[in-house]
Formats: C-alpha cells, structure tokens, sequence
C-alpha cells in the first residue's frame, strides 16, 4: 500500500471522529439510511487497527448526539440495532487485544437492551489499558458541561470539595472522558465542517481535519491521509514555537 512508509513523528494521544455521512452514503447507492448506519460500524474495527499501527492509543467515535433523537424513531431503532450488534462482535477481539471500551453520554434514556450491552461491554474490558475506545453515544458536549458543573457543586454542597480547588485539570474529572488526553485530532467525514457539539471541552487544542469521504468509505487509506494532514500542522498552543 502507498501510505505504507508514512511515519507519524508528532504527538497523537487522541484522535476523535465525527463518523458521518452515512445517510448520504445509503442514499447515493439508492438505499434506505439506515443501511449507511449499518456500513459505517463496520468500519469501525479497520480504524481502531489504523490507530494501533500508529500507536495512538485513546480514540472516541461520535455514534448517537443528543440532538439524534430528532431523528425517525426507525432510524434510532435501526441504529441501535446495529450498535449492539457491534458490541455482540466484536467485544472479544477488543478484549483480547487489551482495548478498553469507555462509554460517554447519558445512557439512562437509551433503551434497556442496547445499554445493558454496553454497560457489559465496559465492564468486561475495565481492567484492559493498552488501548482506549470511547464510544460516545447519547453525547453531547454541553450536556456534558452542565452536569460535570452540577456534579461539582453537589460536592461542594457536602463539603467533599472546595470552590477555589477547582482548577480547568481538575474540573476534567467530573467529565465522562476523565482521566483520557485531550483530543490531539479531530476528523469528521463526509464534507460538514462543524462541531455538532462534540467534546467540547476536550476539543479545545485540537487540530480539526475534514475529509469529503462519507464515513462508510473511511477506511485505512483515508485515515493515512488525514494523519498526514496532522503530521504538516504547527501546533503552538498560543506560543511562537516553530516546528
Ligand atoms: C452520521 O451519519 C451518523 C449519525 C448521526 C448517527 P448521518 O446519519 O448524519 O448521515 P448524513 O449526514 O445524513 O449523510
Ligand atoms: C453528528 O452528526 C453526530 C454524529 C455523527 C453521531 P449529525 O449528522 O447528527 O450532525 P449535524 O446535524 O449535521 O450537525
Ligand atoms: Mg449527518
């Protein structure tokens, strides 16, 4: 393969993907959206090993937004379907690879079938730490705000914290991503070039690369070249380093 002598050389701890596109995708093929749905979880595995062959080692997939029940309650049942259905496959193989599964969002509204495979999911790879797979589901960025902020002041309330302790790191634990890196990259496919609310606190020093791929044609390929994207940016955090 021709991105095959590609050496990432920069620091890449964390990279998120906005996976969309997968409507467009059905659609252009004359299918109904949820088949796009169904293609694009299978492409999950192929870049989780991307990930590995790069030895970046903590990655967040953005698979279901609070704002995603605006959607078909069919297509929500769809996409479900097909979650758990990735769950149920590939739930070893990530195991047995010492991949640990991270769930963040609000499960409480997610129906009971589809959360009890996740909660077993997380709970068989809880003591895995080679490789960290966040799975956002049911996510949103400022959803996730507001609760850590409340969380925060509850501890407050019962004396087990105090206000001026409260730093931007420490505030990182009442967060669902606590104890994960901030993002290093964030890619999102299918040509949108927006946040959609994704990790909003984690995303605030990423590099962001947009790809007119729709997330079903996302494969190793694509991916090499988005890290290549990543490799050629000058992060500065603010500073006048040269790279
Ligand atoms: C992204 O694909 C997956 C989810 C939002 C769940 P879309 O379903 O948004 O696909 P497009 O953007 O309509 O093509
Ligand atoms: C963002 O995609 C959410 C996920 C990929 C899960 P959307 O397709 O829902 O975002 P908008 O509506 O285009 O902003
Ligand atoms: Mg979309």
């Amino acid at each position: 393969m021709g991105n095959k002598a590609f050496a990432l050389t920069k620091n890449c701890r964390h990279v998120a993907f906005i996976m969309d596109g997968n409507g467009r995708w059905a659609k252009a093929r004359g299918l109904a959206r949820h088949f796009g749905h169904h293609e694009a979880c299978n492409r999950i595995i192929e870049i989780f090993e991307t990930c590995r062959e790069f030895n970046i080692r903590v990655m967040s997939f953005y698979a279901f937004s609070t704002e995603n029940w605006n959607r078909p309650q069919d297509e929500i049942d769809h996409l479900m379907d097909y979650l758990e259905e990735f769950f149920a496959r590939e739930i070893d193989y990530l195991d047995s690879v010492g991949a640990k599964l991270v769930i963040s969002g609000d499960l409480s509204r997610i129906r009971e079938q589809t959360r009890l495979v996740c909660e077993e999911a997380v709970k068989r790879t809880a003591n895995n730490h080679d490789w960290i797979l966040n799975v956002c589901l049911n996510y949103g960025g400022r959803n996730e705000i507001v609760r850590a902020a409340k969380a925060f002041a509850k501890d407050v309330q019962n004396g087990q914290k105090d206000i001026d302790a409260l730093d931007e790191l420490s505030f990182e634990d009442y967060l669902y991503t606590k104890g994960l890196p901030d993002v290093d990259l964030m890619i999102r496919t299918s040509g949108e070039e927006r946040l959609s609310n994704f990790l909003l606190y984690q995303n605030a020093y990423a590099e962001f690369v947009f790809t007119d791929v729709k997330w079903p044609d996302f494969r190793r390929e694509a991916f090499i070249d988005c890290l290549k994207e990543y490799e050629k940016r000058n992060r500065r955090y603010g500073g006048l380093v040269n790279e």
